[in-house]
């Protein structure tokens, strides 16, 4: 596998920044070969311009159909020669025609415990849930919501003056945390797949 990577993002892009931060400050070695927003609008383009990083504006909406919008977004990460995708905030599911592109190649950060609280809201989900703690997730993605296998999780409290807000930054200072670490484990190789299982070599 080499190096280079590419994020899709559809927002803020914080996590996007971590990824570029920890690269430029040498805790995670890779280089950023492109950031594809399928929303013009995003602030993470923003971002990834101010850090010199190749973007590509990829609206869904423009497309005929899921597959047609997939293929080119594949066809955007080879032509850079992309081996490992990571989705940061990217609000599409992605099926078959992305997925097997990238078999095992494909990161995304979530911010609950999975299995527990797949989808959308996933702070606020553990908060009307009364979970005590929740936390992030880094998986990698099938075409299955929030259900690849795990690659990293770190827990975080939940106390009882939380609002969705104060949970969700409390847990978001872990995701910018976690992905670049995650990101860096999953580039170095010596890991495998046992059934649902990642399993780091520990030599
Ligand atoms: C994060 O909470 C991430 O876990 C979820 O979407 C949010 C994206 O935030 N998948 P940002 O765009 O990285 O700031």
């Amino acid at each position: 596998m080499n190096r280079n990577i590419g994020v899709l993002i559809s927002g803020r892009g914080s996590n996007l920044q971590a990824i570029i931060d920890a690269a430029r400050d040498g805790r995670l070695d890779a280089r950023l070969a492109l950031v594809i927003s399928n929303r013009t609008d995003a602030y993470g383009l923003v971002r990834a311009r101010e850090a010199g990083i190749d973007t590509l504006v990829r609206d869904h909406k423009s497309y005929a159909s899921r597959e047609a919008f997939e293929q080119v977004l594949v066809d955007d990460l080879r032509v850079r020669d992309v081996s490992l995708v990571c989705l940061a905030g990217f609000m599409r599911l992605l099926g078959a025609t992305f997925v097997n592109a990238f078999p095992n190649r494909i990161l995304n950060i979530h911010p609950a415990l999975l299995p527990a609280f797949p989808g959308l809201h996933a702070q606020r989900q553990a908060l009307e849930h009364g979970a005590k703690i929740s936390g992030a997730t880094v998986h990698f993605v099938d075409t299955n919501l929030d259900a690849g296998p795990i690659i990293l999780q770190t827990a975080v409290p939940v106390l009882d003056g939380d609002t969705d807000d104060t949970l969700s930054a409390r847990i978001l200072e872990q995701e910018h945390r976690i992905y670049p670490d995650a990101i860096q484990h999953i580039l170095n190789g010596r890991w495998t797949i046992q059934g649902r299982r990642v399993v780091f070599d520990q030599r």
